[in-house]
């Protein structure tokens, strides 16, 4: 059980259908985007410490759980479409990355997947990957094929970019791809609903604009420590990003805080 500490005070609900509940599809008005980011975070602020063996950075397992996993595939279950990184599509080459959530795999998670059918959504989001590099394993979008593929980027690279459209994936290519551009595209290709499950570059490229709705945030109750870690944002902001609280959840199970948030 979770116990609700704001904005009602000390009720207690089940963990499963908390975010499902929230409809984040509607949230956004005809012609607009509804855009909401997610991290598990330690005590001590970390989202991602190197893990020497693997030569990346990773989520810890000392903070990574099923019952944050369970809102994050909620989470997923109601975007239309995943925003995410190269970075991202290069460690699920080597298999190094997290799962790309087939939304719903597995019996545990049917019940998003049912979800989404009741409510029209296509059975998995579609993905968007941000990349200046365009080095994205043409591998690792088989693994995504059954979904439309959408890469935003500064490289004019012609031979890299005809690569990509010619495995279906579609390209757009501006000078600079900011937090802006990022909300155009997706409200051009009619989304409703994206949900960010990149790191912290992508995560400053939307705050830098306010192109970012909602963050919802687990804090772990575990100090990492470490040198070579990644936070929440990591790169120089222009001005300071306040948040309002929105909802908060103790699960004393496993030790750890939900919260919602809305950027302001
Ligand atoms: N704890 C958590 O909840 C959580 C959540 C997400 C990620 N993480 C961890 O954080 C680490 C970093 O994740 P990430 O690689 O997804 O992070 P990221 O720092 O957001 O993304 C890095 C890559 O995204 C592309 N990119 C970012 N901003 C861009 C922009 N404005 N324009 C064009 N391309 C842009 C670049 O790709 P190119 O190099 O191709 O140009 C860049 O190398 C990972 O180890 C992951 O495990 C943790």
């Amino acid at each position: 059980m979770l116990k609700q500490l704001y904005p009602a005070c000390d009720v207690s609900r089940q963990l499963e259908g908390t975010y499902l509940a929230l409809n984040l599809h509607q949230q956004a008005k005809q012609g607009e985007i509804f855009i909401y980011a997610n991290y598990i975070v330690s005590l001590d602020g970390r989202i991602a410490l190197f893990d020497a063996a693997m030569g990346e950075y990773a989520v810890p397992p000392s903070i990574a759980n099923r019952r944050d996993w369970r809102l994050y595939q909620e989470l997923a279950g109601q975007a239309d479409v995943m925003l995410t990184s190269a970075r991202y599509f290069r460690q699920l080459a080597e298999d190094k990355a997290q799962d790309l959530l087939p939304v719903g795999g597995g019996d545990k998670y049917a019940d998003i997947k049912a979800w989404r059918k009741m409510q029209g959504l296509k059975s998995q989001p579609d993905v968007m990957v941000l990349s200046n590099s365009l080095d994205i394993p043409l591998a690792a979008l088989e693994k995504v094929k059954d979904r439309q593929v959408i890469v935003l980027t500064s490289s004019q690279d012609v031979s890299k970019i005809e690569n990509l459209e010619n495995t279906g994936v579609v390209v757009k290519q501006t000078d600079e791809v900011t937090g802006q551009f990022v909300r155009q595209c997706l409200i051009d290709l009619t989304y409703r609903s994206a949900y960010m499950i990149a790191g912290p570059q992508v995560h400053a490229t939307l705050i830098q604009d306010k192109a970012v709705n909602e963050l919802f945030l687990t804090t772990h109750f575990t100090l990492l420590g470490g040198t070579k870690v990644s936070g929440l944002v990591d790169v120089d902001l222009d001005n300071a990003q306040s948040l309002k609280l929105k909802a908060s959840y103790l699960d004393t199970q496993e030790n750890q805080l939900f919260q919602r948030f809305s950027y302001v």
